[in-house]
């Protein structure tokens, strides 16, 4: 899964490569991005080139991507990781979508396409992730395309946990019809 690649309707999704990272650097570093991540201390180059250079040597399952248009523009970058020891769970997240293509529906298709490569060629049953319980417009996306709250944190910067399992997705997906190939 190292050399991913999948075409939906607007938006087509790569693995993640070592150009795109002055711009998820970028990205990951504007205002309107950092305060919804659970770590927002602003990511340094070295450290982002690095913890790249780690994620290529590895040989885990771990997958990043990259989404863009399908004439080139950036969209933003998700991820599958943590897996199960027997692989049928994962987290899917690291979403990020440029700040100025927010709310027009590309991110989106970029997640169908990433719970697409979970389910399909990685072989996932469910997926998790884990979201500031502030952070609505994720929340809605989430649900928009078939996680379920199982866990709500409390306290500052609490966390909500949500799962979807391959069957709920199937359901979603045949609702959303992102077009994957
Ligand atoms: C969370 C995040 C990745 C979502 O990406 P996005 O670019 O906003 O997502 P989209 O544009 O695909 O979809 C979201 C919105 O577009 C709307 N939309 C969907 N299809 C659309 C279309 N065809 N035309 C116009 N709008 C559309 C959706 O209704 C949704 O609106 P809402 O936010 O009012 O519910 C992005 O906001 C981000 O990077 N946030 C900062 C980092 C972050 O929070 N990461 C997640 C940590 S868990």
């Amino acid at each position: 899964m190292r050399a991913f690649r999948r075409e939906g309707e607007s938006v087509t999704l790569r693995s993640l490569e070592e150009r795109d990272l002055p711009l998820t650097m970028q990205w990951r570093n504007d205002p309107r991005s950092l305060r919804w991540f659970v770590s927002d201390a602003p990511l340094e180059w070295t450290a982002h080139h690095a913890w790249f250079t780690r994620y290529q040597a590895s040989e885990s399952r771990d997958c990043m991507f990259f989404a863009e248009t399908s004439d080139g523009q950036p969209v933003g970058q998700s991820s599958i990781y943590n897996f199960s020891c027997d692989g049928r769970r994962a987290e899917v997240g690291r979403f990020l979508s440029d700040p100025e293509l927010r709310g027009r529906g590309l991110f989106r298709e970029s997640l169908l396409l990433t719970l697409d490569a979970a389910f399909g060629p990685l072989g996932v049953e469910e997926v998790f992730l884990a979201v500031l319980s502030d952070n609505e417009r994720a929340v809605r996306l989430y649900e928009s395309v078939g996680f379920e709250v199982t866990h709500r944190g409390s306290g500052e910067r609490a966390v909500v946990a949500m799962v979807l399992p391959r069957a709920r997705f199937g359901q979603a997906s045949a609702r959303a019809d992102c077009g994957a190939s």
